[in-house]
């Protein structure tokens, strides 16, 4: 730890932070505000008159990255507003396009003060005392030599009844269209002493659903308490153990790294809920092979089935990429076709789009947007017609629902089903944490609607084995 100053010795100042990308950014952005606490900075519901504002940002697309700009756009007025007031806003950019840009950022929007990768976010305090300082921006996206989960104080942001655990990060993979393993470096993991101790104070803050995260979180292998290393696996059977947490998930697993044991305890722990997010970008062997993903198609549908034969009620979760440079319409069928093979409950899908510094961006052979977008459509509408069909299934089900809090109006509670899906229901207020068998009257598009059947006490066993057909 960097810091030294007490909150109660500092004057109240306003942080606010704003999260694109995936839920590690999410996860980032909580302990980014844990490190700043103890500066006194408290979180802000609105940028207008903070002390400081905290873009965290996603490079993965072109569009993630461009937004990103266009707000900075806005910011500058806000931060003019309050130095007219004789006050000063600290604009820093973080997550994966600072790590990309770095001084680039600084050049387009010199108003930006700060600019740190996603694995420097624990020196945030010399970096702010620097920044105050300074004339001109600081910045910080070398990959530093230390951890910075060494250095990070415990978290203690309450995220809620459904929390993120970062176990791993990075990438060592190198698939030719993406930017992670450029911008959040090299594969990393946790010790599972640290992420059972984080895992046991998300549950005293009140979670009850814990989603491990990771860029590859199937290939994390932290240090074991007694020497030597766990698997995934183990740590998944340890974290079981915690009394009142009562669904465990992670995300997001790269097929390669879906080994026996794995596939296994999908069968053995009960709290490990029946909804895997598992890429797989292509149906195509040849396309496979020129993203780098190193399995075939049919090693893909061979882990679906398997995975089904452990867990009858699993569902499973995707992201496709269309176009990808040398994709053909043959390649572009084998997508589809797998898709119809394997049956998804839910999926992401996205055209391809070329990344500064990736091998793909600079392949020859790139498909025609329109081209692109074409075959997205296709995609996109076969996935929708899984994603209803598995909906539709729901209904007349008897399911556990854990419900986050209270719905859009009075008398209406917010939930999530085992399969990832919100639900929504009549019910009193005060059930939040809870799990509470339900059944589902009606599937719309996005979510499920319920009548709750009654209620359970808090911290009682995981829900039982779900009934449930596969879609
Ligand atoms: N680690 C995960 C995914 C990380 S990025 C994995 O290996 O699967 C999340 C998703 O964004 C990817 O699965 C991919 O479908 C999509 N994506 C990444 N780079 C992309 C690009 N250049 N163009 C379009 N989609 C991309
Ligand atoms: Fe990106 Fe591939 Fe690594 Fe996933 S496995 S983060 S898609 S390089
Ligand atoms: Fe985006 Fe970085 Fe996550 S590029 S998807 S925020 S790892």
């Amino acid at each position: 730890m960097t810091t030294t100053a007490s909150p109660k010795n500092l004057a109240p100042k306003r942080l606010f932070i704003r999260t694109w990308g995936c839920q590690m950014n999410v996860y980032d952005s909580a302990r980014m505000a844990d490190v700043l606490a103890p500066l006194g900075y408290a979180p802000a519901e609105t940028p207008e008159g903070a002390d400081m504002v905290l873009l965290n940002t996603c490079h993965i697309r072109e569009k993630a990255s461009e937004k990103l700009f266009s707000e900075l756009g806005r910011l500058r007025h806000a931060k003019l507003a309050k130095e007219a007031e004789g006050g000063r806003m600290i604009l820093a950019v973080a997550g994966c396009v600072a790590q990309a840009e770095g001084a680039e950022i600084i050049a387009r929007a010199p108003y930006v003060d700060l600019v740190l990768g996603p694995q420097t976010y624990h020196r945030l305090p010399e970096m702010v005392a620097r920044a105050t300082r300074a004339v001109g921006g600081v910045i910080e996206t070398d990959f530093p030599p230390e951890q910075k989960f060494d250095h990070l104080p415990d978290s203690r942001t309450p995220q809620g009844v459904s929390a993120f655990l970062t176990i791993q990060e990075g990438c060592d993979k190198f698939c030719s269209f993406c930017v992670v393993p450029y911008t959040r470096g090299a594969e990393y993991s946790r010790t599972a002493a640290t992420v059972i101790a984080e895992a046991r104070r998300l549950v005293a803050q009140g979670a009850r659903e814990i989603s491990l995260l990771g860029q590859n979180v199937n290939a994390w292998h932290g240090a074991a308490p007694g020497g030597g290393s766990w698997t995934l696996a183990r740590l998944l059977r340890e974290l079981a153990e915690i009394e009142g947490l009562a669904r465990l998930r992670y995300t997001t697993s790269h097929p390669r790294d879906m080994d026996d044991e794995l596939i296994a305890v999908h069968g053995e722990i009960p709290q490990l809920m029946p909804f895997l997010h598992l890429p797989v970008q292509s149906g195509s062997d040849r396309m496979l092979a020129a993203m780098n993903r190193g399995h075939k198609a049919d090693d893909y549908r061979r882990i679906a089935e398997r995975l089904r034969a452990a867990r009858p009620d699993l569902a499973l979760s995707s992201d496709f990429i269309a176009g990808h440079p040398g994709e053909s319409e043959a390649d572009h069928q084998a997508t589809l076709r797998l898709i119809e093979d394997v049956g998804f409950a839910f999926a992401f899908s996205f055209t391809y789009s070329a990344r500064p510094g990736t091998p793909a961006a600079g392949a020859p052979l790139q498909v025609p947007q329109a081209e692109r977008d074409r075959r997205l459509q296709e995609i996109q509408a076969l996935l929708r017609a899984q994603q209803d069909a598995f909906n539709l299934a729901c209904v007349g089900q008897r399911m556990e629902v854990l419900v986050t809090g209270t719905g859009r109006r009075p008398g209406q509670i917010a939930g999530r089903s085992p399969w990832l899906q919100p639900v929504h229901g009549e019910g009193p207020p005060g059930l939040e944490g809870q799990i509470v068998p339900a059944v589902v009257i009606a599937s719309m598009t996005n979510s499920l609607s319920v009548r709750l059947e009654g209620q359970d006490a808090y911290g009682s066993p995981a829900a039982p084995r779900q009934e449930k057909a596969a879609a």
